[in-house]
């Protein structure tokens, strides 16, 4: 029997509710197919929380998630509480010191879905964007001087290390080793950000003469997210800063049918600190309380936590539930052009887990 620990975070808005079906499709997982056990503590982390207690996490909170083999996160984010707060003490804290550096966003068109993109099909729609978590443009360096002046100003640096960029870019290419297309895109800026990026893309030539079956391409920013509409085709790991990744990957998530479906896995690939499995999607404060939010990206980024465990057919499991309930249509939430609530898709999806077995 493999046996895993499990700190959920459900968090606010729609975090807590898509969390109650991602975890009752485990549950549904480790019923029917014996030999996997996940214990599974809930931690009370939110803005909730913080306005209770002045911060979003106690004190010793990453040291009490270190022993756990994976932390599951619905999403966080309150209109009481700034959102730099409860984004940077606690999803940043977690992704920093349990060294989560590479955050993995499959862009892929899933059976009984349709793009906005016109003419582009499944085929068309099958590709990973490695975003760096842990540096980049996402760092505290900087400050505010003369506030309330004439003279106010903020500066804020970007941060690139040669270790954080080598590991993030290496991943990638190992990643695009193991995929039939063999290519890696990294984003760029290199005509703009005329220190940071020219520095990216040095690693990137680098690590790219270490793959020479692998085919790279370095593309501004600007002109890769229009690719991403023209030419989704053309892309199998797409690899990108912090910032970059972020923006590029809610795109991503919209020409494959949008927030309410797009997982994500903060992963430390050394496995020296615990994963951490996510929705792309926030808590969604303009639907959190209707029992509308799909339930999806939860529940697909418990199959990406399947797949970090080395458990393929749990993770397929999962994700077979996930495009028969798309296929069918029946089930399907607001904002896939359903009538069903939150919970009703949960239901289904259950119901095709133990459909499988
Ligand atoms: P958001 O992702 O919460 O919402 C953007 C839009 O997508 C909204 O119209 C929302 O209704 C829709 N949407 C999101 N998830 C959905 C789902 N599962 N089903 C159906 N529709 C869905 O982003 P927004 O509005 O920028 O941020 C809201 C809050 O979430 C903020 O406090 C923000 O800081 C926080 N946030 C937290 C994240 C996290 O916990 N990792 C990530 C992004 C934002
Ligand atoms: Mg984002």
């Amino acid at each position: 029997m493999l046996h895993y620990s499990i700190a959920v975070i459900p968090g606010d808005g729609i975090g807590p509710e898509v969390m109650d079906e991602g975890l009752k499709v485990l549950a549904a997982l480790e019923e029917a197919h014996g030999g996997i056990r996940f214990t599974r503590d809930v931690m009370d982390w939110n803005c909730q929380y913080y306005l209770t207690h002045g911060r979003m996490m106690p004190e010793n909170g990453l040291h009490t998630l270190k022993d756990y083999d994976l932390i599951l996160l619905g999403a966080v984010g309150a209109p009481e509480v700034p959102d730099h707060v409860s984004v940077w003490e606690l999803i940043l804290p977690i992704r920093r010191a349990f060294q989560q550096y590479v955050n993995l966003r499959p862009v892929k068109l899933l059976k009984g879905l349709e793009s906005p993109l016109r003419y582009k099909g499944h085929a068309d729609l099958d590709f990973v964007v490695v975003r760096e978590n842990t540096e980049g443009e996402y760092s505290n360096m900087g400050g505010r001087m003369h506030q309330g002046t004439p003279y106010e100003m903020a500066v804020q640096n970007n941060v690139f290390t040669r270790y954080g960029t080598e590991r993030i870019l290496k991943y990638a290419y190992a990643l695009a080793e193991k995929r039939p297309k063999k290519s890696v895109t990294a984003a760029t800026k290199s005509n703009g950000i005329n220190h940071s990026m020219p520095f990216w893309d040095e690693i990137v030539k680098e690590i790219s003469r270490e793959h020479p079956d692998i085919q790279t391409n370095l593309y501004h920013i600007d002109a890769l997210a229009a690719y991403f509409i023209t030419r989704p085709e053309t892309f199998d790991v797409v690899v990108a800063s912090n910032l970059f990744g972020d923006i590029l990957t809610d795109l991503g998530a919209a020409i494959v049918g949008g927030l309410g479906l797009a997982p994500s896995a903060n992963i430390n690939p050394e496995r020296k600190y615990p994963s951490m499995f996510e929705p792309i999607h926030g808590s969604a404060p303009d639907i959190a309380g209707k029992g509308i939010a799909n339930p999806i990206a939860q529940v697909w980024s418990l199959s990406m936590m399947m797949d970090h465990l080395d458990l393929p057919d749990a993770s397929a499991v999962i994700m077979n539930a996930i495009e028969q309930v798309l296929q069918e249509g029946k089930v399907l939430t607001p904002d896939l052009g359903g009538k069903a609530t939150t919970k009703e898709v949960g239901d289904e999806l259950v119901r095709h887990i133990y459909l499988a077995t």
